[in-house]
């Protein structure tokens, strides 16, 4: 099938364009900077201005959209929610038969910043006029990672976890919807995981043998109370995937300190086993507690 996956370059995309190219598909991806490779055809496109989006979009027929602008207020909407509408307008009258469309796990429940945007994107996949497919993801591995190494200091709230999941995973599972068709239904996938903040920065500090200083504190926002709430996790029944956070952080082959095996933030912090009471909590971050993964 001819493809054309939007967000190529990405965390996600970066596994998943080589997966679809192991598939059999015929790729063609797009990036707002010129690029090159044997197996993909790529093209300079821009979801914001609409630039080489309904060129990049001939004779394709399913479409993989991964390209976000995550955490950028108005820019964001230009290309989350305008560069969805645009995609899907130049997809219809392309004739593509199938739009996958990357999701989180959880947006209906905190719809305010980032999360507010994606709500409003899956809203446009769905009435778009293209068949589609929506897959939901827990946070990505490599996401994580890459913003615990940017954080000059590790805010730690126990009482919140994660359920994160490896973006190879996602894509195995993204191949294996797309060969399926569209579904029209919204998909969750996670983690093979749940584990709580302290335990998965714990296992981060000692794999990357980094130790910015830590707070103990309470995440505030919608999305950290819907997080709290198990709300951003994956169904039950959902697939899950089968790499896990010490997997990620620790590939096979290396060395272990047996510390490794029973991280204890707060011993390690020096902080307090129970959150303190009857003191003004520090406050972290935006309302959001998801942080983009590209400096643009
Ligand atoms: N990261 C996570 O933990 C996570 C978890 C669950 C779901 N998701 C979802 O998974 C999808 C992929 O996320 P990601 O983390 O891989 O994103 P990412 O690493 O931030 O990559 C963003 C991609 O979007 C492209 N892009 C940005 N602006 C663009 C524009 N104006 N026109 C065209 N392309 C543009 C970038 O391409 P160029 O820079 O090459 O132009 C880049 O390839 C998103 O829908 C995200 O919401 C992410």
């Amino acid at each position: 099938m001819r493809i054309l996956v939007t967000g190529g370059t990405g965390v996600l995309g970066r596994p998943a364009v080589p997966r679809l190219v192991e598939a059999g598909h015929e790729v063609r991806a797009i990036s707002r900077s010129p690029r090159s490779g044997r197996a993909v055809d790529w093209r300079v496109a821009d979801l914001a201005s609409g630039r080489g989006v309904r060129e990049a979009l001939e004779g394709v027929e399913a479409v993989v959209h991964l390209a976000t602008l995550a955490h950028r207020g108005r820019r964001t909407a230009s290309v989350d929610v305008e560069g969805t509408r645009l995609l899907l307008d130049a997809a219809h009258d392309a004739g593509v038969g199938h739009l996958l469309f990357l999701s989180i796990v959880g947006v209906e429940h905190a719809p305010v910043g980032y999360f507010g945007h994606k709500l409003r994107a899956e809203q446009l996949v769905k009435e778009g006029g293209v068949d589609w497919t929506i897959l939901r993801a827990t946070p990505f591995h490599q996401w994580l990672d890459q913003w615990l190494a940017r954080l000059p200091v590790h805010p730690v709230d126990r009482t919140v976890p994660w359920q994160p999941v490896d973006a190879r995973d996602v894509s195995g599972h993204l191949v294996t919807l797309l060969s399926q068709g569209p579904s029209k239904t919204v998909e969750e996938y996670g983690g093979p995981q749940v584990i709580a903040t302290d335990e998965l920065v714990a296992r981060w500090r000692r794999a990357r043998d980094r130790r910015p200083p830590a707070l103990m504190v309470r995440w505030p926002g919608r999305v950290a109370a819907a997080q709290r709430a198990g709300l951003l996790n994956a169904g039950p029944s959902a697939p899950k995937g089968r790499i896990t956070w010490a997997e990620y952080l620790r590939p096979a082959g290396r060395a272990v300190p047996a510390a490794e095996e029973e991280p204890d933030i707060a011993g390690e912090y020096g902080g307090p086993d129970v959150e303190p009471r009857g003191r003004k909590d520090r406050v972290y971050g935006q309302d959001e507690g998801y942080q983009p993964p590209t400096q643009v």
